[in-house]
């Protein structure tokens, strides 16, 4: 996992071994300032020698300047240093999390990946900067002061020695009990984002449903947990605290008695005391220092594991080794195809299909809700990969091409599409960069969105908001088809994509299709019979299987399904007539 994550340091490497050069330079300085003012009292003041005092005077505050100065610039190295990783490690996962399949998204959930992104980045670095300066700087200190400290009073420094286990044993105490909660803490950390995200994203529905009071409660549950157990953690990390300063004020207290005693006795000058002193201010310290680096050592720890699992994660999609470029028509096979969302054969959403659609053709796709449709077509552009046997398109199997050349072949408007926000052109050009504006004109025409995008005041500068809001939702549909016919594909499936717009509306886009694409194979997923009757064939899906297939004379003679969703459609619909 080090290893991992150390990768990521990359053209910050000079600024990662600067700051703690710096910080060792400073440590040197401020060791050697104690001996001096030792010999400051000792032999200046003490001795009466004012010309010492004043020589050795200037040389420590200078000495004091430098000092200063190698702290600020290990410290700005180890600010750049930080930040400039935290950046690295961000990009590279979110580079990453776009290489991701849907599948791979499925398993961690959007949420969770925002937390990572965030919450769990700053958490690394924070506790890279504190490696990077504080843990050099305590061990180095520690070693260097208990090493003058000896040099001044080896009987005395045996005080540090007593005490130090102390401080270990109380520090791993601490550490062994918060690293749990803190694991824990961040997996409610996904929860919030999630509760919130949905919120957000779904503040029509909760306001429709007056859920106002529901999500307030959830909101609330979330953020009692992290309190609850931050709290806890705190709690237990507070205990730091009163442990250091306790064995600090107890090191003090020995040293100054004890001290005072052997001045008393004649074996110990008043300077070794006060540098005596010092070097204890400075073990100590550094002592405690370090029990915050491994605290906060505790805390990342938890974050490094949550981001190097992204980075880990391979894209279950993978471009062949040598794809193919050229998606030579718009035919679709199914061979014996099964598939599983969660890959495992006894769970499969799609058993056995198969299929032929040749180049041109319109075909309709009808079947309950879950009948597993949205599953079957999006085996198509490759967005899943089957579990079992194989696809098609345009002879070759699918996992044959470069995922992007197949992709833009085969346009998908999905069943739960989003409008980005940004211009009505902007969001059109997302289908084909360089499209001209009569190409988008055409397009909009197509998908019968030309009218309506020029009765508003702004025509196609409007500006979208966020997952297209102040769009209706079936102007919003037949956007996202103007945006998948910019791409010209050769193979455009539509996903439930007319549902919101009128019959009317719905024939005449049809009607567009037949006449203007007809060399591309069209895919239409739908509710209503008459967005299908007029297909070449009509697809059956019942259950994940493929229940018959045919023209709608065919099946109205044949298919009980189909005759059962025709009759209630001719009725309108209505469960009166049924009685
Ligand atoms: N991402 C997913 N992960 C796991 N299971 C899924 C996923 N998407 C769909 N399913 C499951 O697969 C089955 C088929 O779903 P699918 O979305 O293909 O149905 P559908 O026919 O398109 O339904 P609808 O008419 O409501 O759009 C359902 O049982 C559903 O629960
Ligand atoms: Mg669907």
């Amino acid at each position: 996992m080090i290893k991992k994550l150390a990768a990521r340091i990359r053209q910050y490497k000079k600024h990662t071994v600067l700051a703690p050069v710096f910080v060792a330079m400073e440590v040197v300085l401020e060791v050697i300032i104690p001996l001096l003012m030792a010999y400051l009292i000792d032999f200046g003041i003490n001795a009466g020698n004012m010309d010492y005092v004043f020589k050795l005077g200037i040389i420590l505050i200078l000495l004091n300047l430098v000092s200063l100065s190698f702290g600020a610039l290990s410290g700005k190295f180890a600010a750049e240093a930080s930040a400039g990783y935290a950046r690295n490690l961000r990009q590279d996962m979110y580079y990453k999390i776009q290489d991701y399949s849907f599948s791979n998204i499925d398993k961690f959930s959007a949420s969770s990946l925002v937390t990572r992104l965030t919450t769990d980045v700053t958490n690394v670095q924070n506790a890279f900067q504190m490696i990077i300066r504080v843990a050099i700087r305590s061990p180095l200190m520690l070693i260097f002061s208990l090493i003058m400290a000896f040099g001044i009073n080896s009987r005395m420094s045996l005080i540090f020695i007593c005490i130090v286990p102390f401080m270990g044993l109380g520090l791993y105490f601490i550490i062994s009990n918060a690293h749990p909660i803190f694991k824990r803490v961040f997996k409610t950390y996904d929860r919030l984002n999630r509760v919130v995200q949905e919120n957000l994203r779904g503040i029509r529905v909760v306001k429709s449903f007056v859920r106002e009071d529901y999500e307030k409660q959830k909101f609330n549950d979330v953020s009692e947990n992290i309190y609850r157990d931050f709290s806890r953690a705190e709690k237990i990390l507070a205990f730091n605290m009163p442990l250091m300063q306790s064995s600090m004020y107890l090191c003090t207290l020995l040293i100054s008695w004890l001290g005072a005693k052997l001045i008393v006795g004649g074996s110990m000058t008043t300077g070794e005391l006060t540098s005596l002193l010092s070097y204890s201010a400075q073990i100590l310290m550094s002592l405690m220092m370090l029990s915050m680096v491994f605290v906060m050592i505790t805390i990342s720890k938890a974050s490094a594991e949550r981001i190097v699992e992204v980075l880990d994660e391979i894209p279950d999609l993978k471009d062949p080794e040598n794809p193919i470029y050229d998606v030579k028509d718009g035919s679709v096979i199914f061979k014996d195809v099964s598939f599983s969302y969660a890959k495992d054969k006894s769970k499969l959403a799609l058993a056995e299909v198969n299929l032929d659609i040749k180049s041109g053709e319109t075909v309709g796709i009808i079947g309950g809700t879950g009948s597993s449709k949205t599953t079957l077509v999006q085996l198509i552009p490759r967005l899943y990969d089957v579990t079992e046997g194989a696809v098609l398109v345009g002879g070759r199997d699918v996992r044959d091409y470069d995922v992007k050349a197949l992709r833009d072949e085969v346009a998908m408007v999905l069943q739960k599409n989003t409008l980005f926000s940004g211009t009505i052109k902007e969001n059109l050009r997302w289908g084909n960069e360089n499209a001209s504006d009569d190409e988008m004109v055409h397009a909009c025409k197509l998908a019968q969105a030309d009218e309506f995008v020029r009765s508003f005041p702004d025509g196609y500068d409007t500006q979208i908001e966020q997952d297209g809001s102040n769009v209706s939702g079936g102007q919003k549909q037949r956007l996202c088809i103007a945006r998948a016919l910019l791409k010209k594909p050769k193979i455009l499936i539509l996903d439930d994509s007319t549902s919101a717009v009128d019959t009317k509306t719905d024939a005449l886009i049809r009607k567009a299709f037949r006449e203007e694409i007809p060399h591309t194979t069209k895919l239409i997923i739908a509710q209503r019979v008459s967005s299908v009757e007029d297909a070449d064939k009509i697809i059956i899906l019942d259950k994940g299987k493929i229940n018959a297939v045919g023209t709608h004379e065919e099946l109205l003679k044949t298919n009980a399904i189909y005759q059962e969703v025709y009759t209630s459609q001719l009725k309108g619909g209505s469960i009166n007539d049924e009685i």
